[in-house]
């Protein structure tokens, strides 16, 4: 008997109301609307409200996916959450989430994963691979992210970049023989380049002095951001060539190529190396910015709700970030 392969039956995503402009950056940091614009392509982002936190955005995204499918809370028999922005360091978000959604009765596992932007794809990975093995039926999968607390809002080349919001997407078991579903996950880490891109502080390495646990931030976003744009797009494209080869299709057989929205020169480099044209790149960055595990549930949703994926559509996903983490799932809608 074959193994079921898991299939995405929902897909549903929220953002913070706040909109923060580049003219309003301009007035932060030493940077132009014109810089931030013509760089990254960011017009716009979504910053969370003072108290509004992940695991409100990721239940909202949940919620809205379990909609979309047509699934009740207690339906899922696993929750996980890809989140470089926990509420807290213990207990996982996905527990808060859990909770948040009503989904408890039914006493599923509940994890996060931290794979920073490549975390949504790797949770994914996960998920596929619960459902594959018959351990799990009906799985949520978000990624969900509040980086405007981890940005050094003084550092023009970082705090420019970022936004926050969650997606989400439920997991089913396809039926026997389906050609529809996640056809392969690929994952992949060096952590040689640690240095590139991280966040300065963390909780093990203990609270440098006149440090006030109550108010200040553990660290900030640090990255070299030259350095990793240029291994972004090497990666990004090495594991897209990865799932096509594994699956013996080509990339004129892709319909919808969703990658990483870090910067749109970021998305543009990637497509140009694997020979996509760029009408088939859902591209979101201009009005999200980058939402790091966020970004691609986020893209994926918008992309399903305008009606561009459609049935039978060659989706693929794609996403590079700190560690370096890098990943790729190819669907079958
Ligand atoms: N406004 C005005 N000037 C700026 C700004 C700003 N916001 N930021 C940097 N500059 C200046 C720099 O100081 C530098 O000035 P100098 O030449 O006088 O030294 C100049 O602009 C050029 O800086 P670069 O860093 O070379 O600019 P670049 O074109 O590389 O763009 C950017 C910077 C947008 C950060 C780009 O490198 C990038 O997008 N990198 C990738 C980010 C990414 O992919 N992250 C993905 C993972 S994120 C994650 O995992 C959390």
């Amino acid at each position: 008997m074959s193994t079921p392969r898991a299939r995405i039956i929902g897909t549903g995503s929220f953002l913070p109301e706040k909109r923060m402009t580049n003219d309003e950056l301009a007035k932060i940091v030493d940077t132009s609307e014109e810089w931030i614009s013509s760089r990254t392509g960011i017009l716009e982002r979504r910053i969370a409200a003072e108290g509004e936190v992940t695991s409100d955005l990721a239940a909202a995204a949940g919620l809205k996916a379990l909609a979309a499918a047509g699934c009740a809370p207690e339906d899922l028999d696993l929750i996980i959450c890809a989140t470089s922005t926990p509420d807290l360091v213990f207990p996982a978000t996905a527990t808060i989430v859990q909770r948040k959604i009503g989904a408890q009765k039914a006493k599923a596992p509940a994890f996060d994963i931290q794979a920073v932007c490549t975390g949504f794809v790797y949770a994914l990975g996960i998920a596929d691979q619960f459902v594959r093995s018959g351990m799990s039926k009906k799985v949520l999968v978000i990624g969900a992210e509040t980086f405007s607390r981890i940005v050094d809002w003084e550092d023009r080349t970082t705090c420019i970049l970022f936004g926050d919001g969650a997606g989400a997407v439920i997991l089913d078991s396809a039926p026997g023989g389906s050609t529809q579903g996640i056809l392969s996950t690929h994952m992949h880490a060096d952590g040689s380049h640690v240095e590139l891109l991280r966040v300065t502080g963390g909780v093990s390495h203990g609270r440098p002095e006149g440090f006030d646990w109550r108010h200040d931030a553990l660290g900030f976003v640090d990255m070299q951001g030259n350095e990793v744009f240029k291994q972004a797009v090497k990666a990004m494209g090495s594991v897209a060539e990865e799932a096509l080869a594994a699956n013996g299709l080509t990339i004129n057989d892709v319909h919808w190529f969703i990658p990483h929205q870090a910067n749109r020169r970021i998305l543009q480099a990637t497509a140009k190396r694997i020979n996509l044209p760029e009408d088939r790149v859902v591209t979101t960055v201009d009005h999200h910015g980058n939402t790091s595990a966020a970004s691609v549930p986020l893209a994926l949703d918008e992309a399903v709700r305008d009606g561009r994926i459609q049935p039978n559509h060659l989706v693929l996903l794609d996403a590079f970030g700190g560690g370096f983490t890098w990943a790729a799932a190819l669907i079958r809608w």
